[in-house]
């Protein structure tokens, strides 16, 4: 059997209670052929809980590595599992320009996301630079053992490649180049986890649009998307996990 498809959405920096409506109407659709979760702002995680009524997962969009503690301004594992999340991002490629996480700390995210029950999103990709200078591949190649950790579990981890360069961008790279992408993802997933790694979800993200998502989601090795923009609106969201 395939993997079962997971259409992710990431609010990122956006939503008010006035937004909350856009959650019912997620909600009232049928995700036949996907999984389906929105990681929301943590101001209206409590609220999304009640919205999504568990028709669509719930998720995080960062944690801090302790459970508690003097960390004024973050949110913990634990916290988000207690306003309902299942899922939280880790080492989104904002979070590691914005505020300078490393692979050791998206690492140690993903093992305090587990400790509090969630499954760790774990977020790698290369810069434009990067891909310009030839070195995507190796940059993965880079990202995989210092990003996962060897204990990772399909059931607890899932894998988002965002190329940076085609984040809210509207440029997605070729399909040959998500395709080598992710069978190198999954190569290098091979040699850090084993069997473990041919059940783990690779998602594809950047740029991800109601018109795209049929030929992104149909690549080898894509096992569903997170979308940024996209998911701020219901319909569109809707139309992308149509798509699968
Ligand atoms: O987490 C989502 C991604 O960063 C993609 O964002 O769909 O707005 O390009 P985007």
């Amino acid at each position: 059997p395939g993997i079962r498809p997971l259409i992710a959405g990431n609010w990122k920096m956006n939503g008010l209670s006035a937004d909350i409506g856009e959650l019912e109407a997620m909600a009232e659709a049928a995700f036949g052929g996907a999984d389906a979760l929105i990681c929301v702002p943590a101001t209206l995680m409590t609220r999304a809980h009640v919205a999504l009524e568990g028709k669509l997962q719930l998720g995080g969009q960062d944690c801090h590595t302790a459970a508690a503690g003097a960390h004024t301004g973050d949110v913990s594992a634990e916290m988000l599992a207690d306003a309902g999340a299942t899922h939280v991002l880790v080492g989104h490629s904002e979070r590691r320009t914005d505020h300078g996480e490393t692979d050791g700390i998206v690492a140690d995210k993903a093992e305090a996301a587990w400790r509090a029950g969630l499954t760790a999103v774990i977020c790698i990709g290369e810069t434009k630079a990067e891909r310009e200078g030839g070195k995507t591949l190796s940059v993965l190649s880079r990202q995989i053992p210092g990003s996962v950790p060897k204990e990772a579990k399909a059931k607890n981890t899932v894998i988002a490649y965002e190329p940076v360069w085609a984040i809210g961008t509207g440029l997605t790279p070729t399909v040959e180049d998500v395709a080598e992408a992710h069978a190198h993802i999954r190569k290098e997933l091979e040699t850090l986890l084993g069997e473990e790694a041919g059940k783990m979800r690779i998602l594809y993200g950047g740029s991800v649009k109601p018109g795209n998502a049929t030929e992104l989601l149909s690549i080898e090795h894509v096992d569903g998307a997170l979308v940024g923009g996209a998911s701020l609106k219901a319909v569109d969201f809707l139309a992308i996990a149509a798509a699968c």
